[in-house]
C-alpha cells in the first residue's frame, strides 16, 4: 500500500466508526441539542465539559482543552500508540488491516503470542506438581504466595533439558521458531530449573520471560528473553498494560528497577507501577513513563547503583517535560525488602511524601562534600544556586535559599544576587519547548489569537476563507499557523472536500501543527458563517501585522545611531499609520 491508499484505509476505519459510540464505551454521555456531553476523562473534574460532536466527529473539552478525533481520544484514554488505536478500531469497525506498513501482517505474530501462552501455562503448572516443591518453598521464603503466584503468573522450567520443546514441537511448532523466539536454544530448552516470571508487551501479551535462579548461587541470577520479533527489552516496561487504570486514578506512574519490587508493591496495593527491569532507562521507556502520566515518582533501590540511576533519569524524564518525584530508600534496601521490614503503611507514607527532584538533586550534591574545605563549599553553594535557577516555583526558591544561607551563615542577599544573575540570563535564553499537561493549558482570549483560531478554522469549513488565504489577504503571525494554513489548502486540494476528523489524522506525523489545530477545534464555532464575519477577523490579522512591523521598525529606531537611517524608518513608520 502506498501512502494515499493508506491514508484512505485509515479514513475508511474512521467513518466506519461513530466517535459517540466509542466514547460512550469509555464515559458516559447525554445528549443536548445536537452535540453530546460528560465528564473529561483527561482532566479532573465532575462536571460535564466535555462534548462530543457525532456531525464533525471530533470531541473537545472547554476545560482543558484536550480535543482530537475518534484515534486521538482512544490513543490517550488507553495510553496506546496510533497503531494501536488503529488496530483496536479497525477491529471494531471489521476492517482487515492487511498490507499495511503502519501495522504489519499478524499471522506470524499471532503465532508466537499462542507459544508463549502455552509455554507460560506449561511452566505455571510445573510449579504445582511435585516437582516442583523446592520452588515452591523458595517462593514461600520470599513472601510469594500463591494468590500472587497466580496474579502474575508465575511458573517453573524444570531441570528436564526438553519438556517444553517436545511439547511444543508436538503440538506442530517448529524447532527454528522456537530459537527464533527465544525459548530454545538448538533443540534444548533454553530455560532449566528457573522460576518464571512472565513479561508481557505493551497490550498485555506474554511475550517472553524473566527466569530466576533458586538454588543460591548469585551468578546469572536472571536470564531474560533476549531481543525476538516480539520482544525487545528496551521498549518494554513491566507491567505497563496492567498499570494503566490505576495511573490515571491515581494521577501518577511510580517507576522502579525491579519487577520483584513491582510485585511486592501491587500486592500491597500500590499498583501504579512500572519497572525498568534494571537502572537503565532507554528513550522509548521513557516516552512510554510518560505516554502513562508526567507525574512520575522515582522509587529506586536505596543503594549507590540506584541513586546513580534515579539522577539519571529523573534528569531524563523531567527535560521531555515530566514532573519528578523521588522516594528515597534507607539501608540500600529494594522496595521489595523496605515493604517487608517496615510495612505497608511506612511505605505508603514515603510514596505519598515524595520529595521534588530538585531537592533531592540538591540534597545529592552535598554527600560527600568535605566540610573543612572551603572551596568544596563554595562550588556545592554555587551548584545548589544552579539547580534553584531551575525551579519554576518563587516560594521554593527562597527557602532553599534561606536553609543554604543559614546553614553556612551567609548573607541571604549575597545567594540571591547569584540566583538573580541565573535568572536573568535563564529568561533571555529561549524556552524549552517542552509540550505543556494538559491541565496547564489555557486558551488564550486576546482578540488576535482568536481572530487567528477562527481564521483557520474557517479554512477548514469554508470556501471564502480558504480563498482569502490564497489571494494572500490572511496574515498568520507566525510560520506554524502558515504551515497549518498551507496544509488545509493542499488537503482541500486533493480530497476536494475537508472531513476534520480525516484532517487531524493527516497531521498526525506533524506534531507542532497538530497542537495548533487541537487549540482551533477547542473553539465552539458554527459552521455557518457570514462573509463579513470572516472579513473583520481578517481585518484584526492585518492590523497586528501592522501592528508588530512598527514595533519593529521601532526597536530599529533605537538601536541605530545613523541619523539618515532614522529618518528612514520614520518615514516608513509613518507610512504604516497612514495605513498605506
Ligand atoms: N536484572 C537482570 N539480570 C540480572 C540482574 C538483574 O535482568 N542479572 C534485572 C531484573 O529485571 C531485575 C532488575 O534488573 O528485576 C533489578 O535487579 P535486582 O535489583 O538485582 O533484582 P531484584 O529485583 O532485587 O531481584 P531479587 O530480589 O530476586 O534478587
Ligand atoms: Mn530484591
Amino acid at each position: 500500500m502506498n501512502e494515499q491508499q493508506e491514508m484512505n484505509a485509515i479514513q475508511e476505519i474512521r467513518s466506519k466508526v461513530d466517535i459517540v459510540d466509542i466514547v460512550g464505551e469509555y464515559v458516559p454521555l447525554t445528549q443536548k441539542g445536537k452535540n453530546f456531553f460528560g465528564v473529561c476523562p483527561f482532566h479532573d473534574d465532575t462536571n460535564p465539559s466535555m462534548s462530543v460532536s457525532r456531525e464533525k466527529q471530533i470531541y473537545r473539552c472547554f476545560s482543558c482543552g484536550a480535543s482530537g478525533n475518534v484515534f486521538q481520544f482512544v490513543q490517550d484514554y488507553e495510553h496506546i500508540s496510533f497503531k494501536e488505536a488503529l488496530r483496536m478500531l479497525a477491529d471494531k469497525a471489521g476492517v482487515e488491516l492487511k498490507g499495511f506498513s503502519h501495522t504489519k501482517s499478524h499471522s506470524e505474530q499471532d503465532k508466537y503470542y499462542g507459544i508463549y501462552e502455552i509455554a507460560q501455562k506449561y511452566y505455571q503448572n510445573n510449579l504445582q506438581t511435585n516437582y516442583g516443591k523446592k520452588a515452591k518453598e523458595y517462593l514461600a521464603g520470599r513472601k510469594i504466595d500463591d494468590e500472587m503466584i497466580k496474579t502474575f503468573g508465575i511458573g517453573l522450567s524444570l531441570d528436564t533439558t526438553n519438556d517444553l520443546i517436545q511439547l511444543l514441537t508436538k503440538k506442530g511448532y517448529d524447532l527454528n521458531t522456537l530459537n527464533q523466539i527465544g525459548l530454545a536454544s538448538y533443540d534444548k530448552d533454553l530455560y532449566n530449573s528457573r522460576i518464571m516470571f512472565p513479561l508481557q508487551d505493551l497490550s498485555g501479551r506474554i511475550v517472553g520471560f524473566s527466569g530466576r535462579r533458586y538454588d543460591g548461587i548469585k551468578e546469572n541470577k536472571y536470564v531474560n528473553t533476549k531481543g525476538t520479533p516480539i520482544f525487545q527489552k528496551g521498549n518494554t516496561l513491566y507491567h505497563y498494560f496492567d498499570a494503566r487504570e490505576s495511573v490515571r486514578k491515581k494521577k501518577s506512574v511510580i517507576v522502579m528497577e525491579g519487577f520483584m519490587a513491582a510485585i511486592r508493591s501491587i500486592t500491597i496495593g500500590i499498583d501504579n507501577v512500572v519497572s525498568l527491569m534494571g537502572t537503565a532507562m532507554t528513550k522509548e521507556q521513557a516516552e512510554l513513563i510518560k505516554r502513562l502520566s508526567d507525574h512520575v515518582i522515582l522509587c529506586f533501590d536505596g543503594d549507590e547503583a540506584g541513586r546513580k540511576a534515579t539522577l539519571t533519569n529523573g534528569e531524563e524524564l523531567e527535560k521531555m517535560g515530566c514532573e519528578v518525584r523521588v522516594v528515597e530508600l534507607s539501608e540500600d534496601l529494594d522496595p521489595d525488602d523496605y515493604i517487608l521490614k517496615y510495612g505497608k503503611e511506612e511505605f505508603t507514607r514515603l510514596v505519598k511524601n515524595a520529595v521534588f527532584f530538585s531537592d533531592y538533586k540538591i540534597k545529592s550534591l552535598k554527600r560527600g562534600i568535605n566540610l573543612n574545605s572551603d572551596e568544596e563549599i563554595a562550588h556545592y553553594i554555587n551548584s545548589v544556586i544552579v539547580e534553584t535557577s531551575k525551579i519554576n516555583d518563587e516560594i521554593r526558591r527562597e527557602l532553599i535559599l534561606k536553609t543554604l544561607a543559614k546553614e553556612f551563615d551567609i548573607g541571604y542577599n549575597t545567594l540571591e544576587k547569584r540566583l538573580l544573575v541565573l535568572l536573568e540570563k535563564e529568561k533571555s535564553s529561549p524556552p524549552l519547548e517542552t509540550s505543556i499537561p494538559n491541565e496547564k493549558k489555557t486558551i488564550k482570549s486576546n482578540k488576535y489569537t482568536l481572530a487567528t483560531l477562527s481564521l483557520l478554522y474557517y479554512m477548514l469549513t469554508n470556501q471564502t476563507a480558504r480563498q482569502l488565504f490564497e489571494a494572500g489577504e490572511i496574515f498568520f503571525l507566525t510560520e506554524k499557523q502558515r504551515f497549518l494554513a498551507s496544509e488545509i489548502i493542499y488537503y482541500n486540494k486533493i480530497y476536494g472536500t475537508i472531513q476534520i476528523a480525516d484532517f487531524y489524522t493527516y497531521l498526525q506525523d506533524k506534531p507542532e501543527l497538530l497542537e495548533i489545530l487541537k487549540q482551533v477545534l477547542t473553539m465552539d464555532l458554527s459552521d455557518e458563517v457570514e462573509d463579513n464575519v470572516i472579513l473583520d477577523y481578517v481585518k484584526v490579522m492585518r492590523e497586528n501585522s501592522v501592528n508588530q512591523e512598527r514595533k519593529r521598525l521601532q526597536k530599529m529606531m533605537r538601536e541605530t545611531f545613523d541619523p539618515l537611517e532614522q529618518a528612514k524608518i520614520a518615514e516608513k513608520i509613518r507610512k504604516l499609520k497612514m495605513g498605506s
